[in-house]
This record gives structure tokens, C-alpha cells and sequence, in this order.
């Protein structure tokens, strides 16, 4: 049974999932790799939470028994006792297969491995580890707190009981599960990507101005938000590596990102979080 979980990367995904782990009553370990990142995850987290308390939809306590379940670290031993590990770096595929190598040295037998991963073969992360059967794609959405899905991923691998385990932790998270294969971007990404992209195209080649755009899928498909103002919340440099994912593990031009994209991450402006993308913020 899992009881304590681990995230890797106190991101804006990573400190989401910590904090709907916790909320359901797991303890949690939370790692990233300076201690200055661990603590902007759990200062977030508070004032998350806080903001919970100020609108009544939380209790004082519950607020700070939360976060007493929260242990930040920077060291991957931090995980030795923990049942399952979700990780949530940056989407690079070298970058993970180490993370999972590492995991797979410090966990304990039997614990499962998790990849918050968007785009990147669960099949490929698990062929690093000596555990391929319990290795496992997990895809929160953003803002996790928020959104009701989470996409399970088995691998080539991948056991009956890993798959049942990881559903039911995500299910006790308030969570709906939708099962996806291991293709590249799974089910969401497969679908949203292409939408994003074309909305640059559409802004690249003049078609609208951001806010016409916006306005276009916003209130004319009644979407909650915009293409453009999406990508910006889910990262420029994010859509940009899914985007290269989707288009060298599926080989359709279809999918080939946009130039228009490339410039803004070429440029540093990556959304919300640089203050700058499609949008200033
Ligand atoms: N963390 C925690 N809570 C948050 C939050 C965050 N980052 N952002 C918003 N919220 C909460 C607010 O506190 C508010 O809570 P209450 O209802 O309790 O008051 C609630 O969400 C609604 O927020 P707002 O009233 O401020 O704004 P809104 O009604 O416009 O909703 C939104 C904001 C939920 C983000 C909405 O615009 C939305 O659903 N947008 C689409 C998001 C989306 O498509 N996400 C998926 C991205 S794809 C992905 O994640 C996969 C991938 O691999 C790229």
C-alpha cells in the first residue's frame, strides 16, 4: 500500500502534485536540487493554501497538518522509505533517464517509479532500470491543484499491480484517471499540441492578433482559456520540446513546431513563468 510518496522538482508541476498528495494524507518527500527551489515549492504551497483558508474552504489546522507532511530535500536518499516516486524535472530525455537510474539505486524494491513526463516514452525511461515492471507514466495537468485528470502510462513493462496501485493513489488524490498507450504525447498532448502550434502559425502568418485569436477558441469553442494564453501557462520551451517529441516519434510534418514558437523560447520568453511570452505578465 502506498503511504509515502516522492516528487522530483518543485516546479510548478511537482509542487502541485506534492501538495495533492498531501491533501489526501500522504507524507511526502519533496526534492529539487538547490535548497532555494524546495523552498519557492513549499512557499507556494503555503500561500496555496492559505488562500484555501482566507475563502473557508480550509481549516487552520488541516492548512498546517498539510504542510507538516511536506519534507523538502535535496538528496535522492531522501526516497529510501518512499512507495512511490513521481517525478516532475524539466522535459529533457537525457535528464530523465539519469533521474530514473538514480531512483532505481536509492528506492526499495518494489517501490513504484513514476514519470510526470508529457511527451517522453515510458517504455524508453523504464529500459534504464532494473524495475521496468513498476515503472509508470503519471501526467498531472496544470494547475495540478485544479484539474481533474491524470493520465496513466503503462510501459512495455509495466505490471497489472503497478498500474492498479498508481491509479488508486491518483484516484484517493480527487483525480479521474484516463488510461493512455505509450505513444508519443500520449492521449492530451497527441490532441492539444497541434492546436497550440496552429494557433502560432495562425499568429506568425497573420491570420489574428493574440487577443483574436484567444477570443476566437475562448468564445467561440467556449474553451477556458485561449490557445495562446494556454501556452503560456504550460511554458513556450514546454510546448516547443512536446511539440519535437510528437514530431520525431510520430515522423508526420503535421506535427513540426512552429518557427514563430522557436523564436519566443530562442528568446528567453517562455510565459508566465519568465514574465514575458506571447503575453507580458
Ligand atoms: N494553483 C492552485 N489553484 C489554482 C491555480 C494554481 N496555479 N490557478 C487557479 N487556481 C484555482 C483558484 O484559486 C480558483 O479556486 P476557487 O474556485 O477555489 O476559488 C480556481 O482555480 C479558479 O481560478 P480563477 O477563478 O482564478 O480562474 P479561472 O476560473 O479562469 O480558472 C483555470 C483558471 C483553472 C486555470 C482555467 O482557466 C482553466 O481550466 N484553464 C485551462 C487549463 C488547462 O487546460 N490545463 C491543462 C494544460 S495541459 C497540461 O497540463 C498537460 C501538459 O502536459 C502540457
Amino acid at each position: 500500500m502506498i503511504q509515502t510518496i516522492g516528487v522530483i522538482g518543485a516546479g510548478q508541476m511537482g509542487r502541485g502534485i506534492a501538495q495533492v498528495a498531501a491533501q489526501a494524507g500522504y507524507g511526502v518527500v519533496l526534492l529539487d536540487v538547490n535548497q532555494d527551489l524546495v523552498n519557492g515549492g513549499l512557499a507556494f504551497i503555503e500561500k496555496t493554501l492559505a488562500k484555501a483558508v482566507e475563502k473557508g474552504k480550509l481549516q487552520g489546522s488541516q492548512k498546517q497538518a498539510i504542510l507538516d507532511r511536506i519534507k523538502g530535500t535535496t538528496a535522492y536518499d531522501g526516497f529510501k522509505d518512499c512507495d512511490l516516486v513521481v517525478e516532475a524535472a524539466t522535459e529533457n530525455p537525457d535528464l530523465k533517464r539519469k533521474i530514473f537510474q538514480e531512483l532505481d539505486r536509492v528506492c526499495k524494491p518494489g517501490a513504484i517509479l513514476g514519470t510526470n513526463t508529457s511527451s517522453i516514452s515510458i517504455t524508453w525511461i523504464a529500459a534504464v532500470t532494473k524495475r521496468p515492471q513498476h515503472v509508470i507514466g503519471m501526467h498531472f495537468m496544470n494547475p495540478v491543484p485544479v484539474m481533474q485528470l491524470v493520465e496513466i502510462i503503462r510501459g512495455l513493462a509495466t505490471d497489472d499491480a503497478t498500474f492498479a496501485a498508481t491509479k488508486e493513489a491518483a484516484e484517493k488524490m480527487g483525480k479521474t484517471v484516463a488510461e493512455a498507450a505509450d505513444y508519443p504525447g500520449f492521449i492530451v498532448n497527441r490532441i492539444l499540441m497541434p492546436m497550440i502550434n496552429e494557433a502560432f502559425y495562425a499568429l506568425m502568418e497573420g491570420v489574428g492578433t493574440p487577443e483574436a485569436i484567444d477570443a476566437g477558441i475562448k468564445l467561440g469553442l467556449n474553451h477556458p482559456m485561449g490557445p495562446l494564453t494556454l501556452a503560456d501557462l504550460i511554458g513556450l520551451d514546454t510546448c516547443l520540446a512536446i511539440l519535437n517529441v510528437l514530431h520525431n516519434g510520430l515522423g508526420d510534418p503535421k506535427y513540426r513546431p512552429c518557427p514563430l514558437l522557436r523564436k519566443y523560447v530562442d528568446a528567453g520568453m517562455l510565459g508566465r513563468k519568465t514574465g514575458r511570452g506571447v503575453y507580458a505578465y
